[in-house]
């Protein structure tokens, strides 16, 4: 499926529902006020994640949870903490001592197991925010979600055949050559045509389809040759199938520092993944930050939709986070789904009730609490 399908007449969907640790389950609360208010026409079905799970049974992804991901027409996601937890810190955990287990993210696995290729951030600054950074923004990231520094190829320490097949084979390596092996790491950077390929496709179809004018190509290919030189000559490549759309390109540094100057000049963006990651960071913040940050992963079959922040521990228990991010992935999903006149409904509510600016959490500036946020968006559907 594209990044946004055709609606299926009076479907019932089946939704994953993964709330995670946290303010994640805070959140989703609140995004269900505005699915049940619209009648959004879904059987949603609850599915365990994150570090509670890890701790009770040693698993923050169960396999349980990844059966039910293969059932679904689409999931919504909250949020989950994410500890790098090495064996010998398990062994502290009661529960898990003597298994010899390390955490792992479980988004990350999903994004790689369910092959969600597409990270998909669309940064808008709704008029009348208070933390704003500048009226009129209207950002689209497209982040590769599989490959480059998180594909998970890493070494430390250094096994001595890959330092010799370095050594052999890749003239910079020299630099490295008198370093022990333990007393340096690598991370594998791997970037491939064809997830080059479709991420860049994707951007330039969605950018023809909504009808913006430029798609950006981010790198660094004049220092980081191989990888980011690849992603920038399929760039080019892929734009002369779409002659009605700008392409232009930038360093990554320099499109941090531009799009602060200048974020009215851009328009989509699409990079590789961690490149994506930061810029879209960076997008987040100048429309209000982490409760406005909404995320798709997106794949061919399945979707997952999330807001971009974390399970905000020092927030948790107390319902005063800012739920628009989730409940804009929500959007993202009804749009996905087809269903593009709610998808539609939810994002006029949410710019409503920011316009009228009487309904604030706190990072807006108010007091009314995630479910207040939720209602009041939910009235105005
Ligand atoms: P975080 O995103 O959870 O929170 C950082 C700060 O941002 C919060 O303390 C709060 O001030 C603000 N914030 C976050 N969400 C907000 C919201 N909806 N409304 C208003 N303000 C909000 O990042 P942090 O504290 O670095 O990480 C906490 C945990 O979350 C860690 O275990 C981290 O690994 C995990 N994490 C999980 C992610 C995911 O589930 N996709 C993404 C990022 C972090
Ligand atoms: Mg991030």
């Amino acid at each position: 499926m594209s990044v946004s399908g055709e609606k299926a007449q009076g479907k019932k969907y089946k939704i994953a529902w993964l709330p995670g640790d946290g303010i994640g389950k805070e959140v989703m609360e609140a995004a269900r006020i505005v699915l049940d208010k619209l009648k959004f026409n879904a059987e949603y079905i609850h599915g365990d994640i994150g570090w509670e799970f890890w701790c009770k049974e040693g698993e923050s992804f169960p396999q349980r949870t990844i059966d039910l991901l293969k059932s679904v027409d689409a999931s919504m996601f909250g949020a989950i903490t994410s500890k790098p937890v090495k064996a010998a810190e398990a062994e502290l955990v009661p529960e898990l001592k003597g298994k010899g287990l390390v955490y792992r993210s479980p988004i990350v696995r999903m994004r790689q197991l369910f092959d969600l290729w597409t990270c998909l951030r669309p940064c808008k600054a709704y008029p009348g925010n208070p933390i704003n950074y500048k009226e009129g923004i209207d950002l689209v990231v497209f982040r590769e979600n599989t490959e480059d520094l998180y594909a998970g190829v890493e070494f430390s320490p250094v096994p001595q055949e890959v330092k010799d097949v370095l050594l052999k084979n890749a003239k910079g390596f020299a630099a490295f050559k008198d370093v022990p092996l333990d007393q340096y790491a690598i991370t594998c950077k791997i970037n491939t045509r064809k997830g080059s390929e479709r991420i860049i496709r994707a951007a330039f179809e969605y950018a023809k389809k909504h009808g913006y004018p430029k798609v950006t190509i981010i790198h660094k290919a004049n220092v980081v040759r191989a990888t980011e030189g690849l992603f920038l000559d399929i760039g080019k490549e892929v734009a002369k199938d779409f002659p009605g759309i700008q392409m232009d390109d930038a360093n990554i540094d320099a499109i941090c520092m531009w799009l602060l100057k200048n974020p009215k000049n851009y328009s989509v963006l699409v990079a590789t993944n961690m490149f994506g990651d930061i810029v879209s960071d960076l997008c987040a913040q100048m429309v209000g930050g982490l409760g406005f940050g909404c995320s798709g992963n997106i794949g061919d079959k399945l979707a997952v939709f999330e807001p971009t922040h974390g399970s905000a521990p020092k927030y948790a228990g107390q319902y005063k986070t800012n739920p628009i991010a989730t409940i804009l992935a929500a959007k993202m999903m009804l749009d996905w789904l087809g269903e593009k006149e709610m998808g539609a409904r939810v994002e006029n509510a949410v710019a409503t009730v920011i316009k009228e600016g009487k309904v604030r959490t706190y990072d807006m500036g108010g007091s009314n609490t995630t479910l207040e946020m939720a209602e009041a968006i939910a009235a105005k559907l």
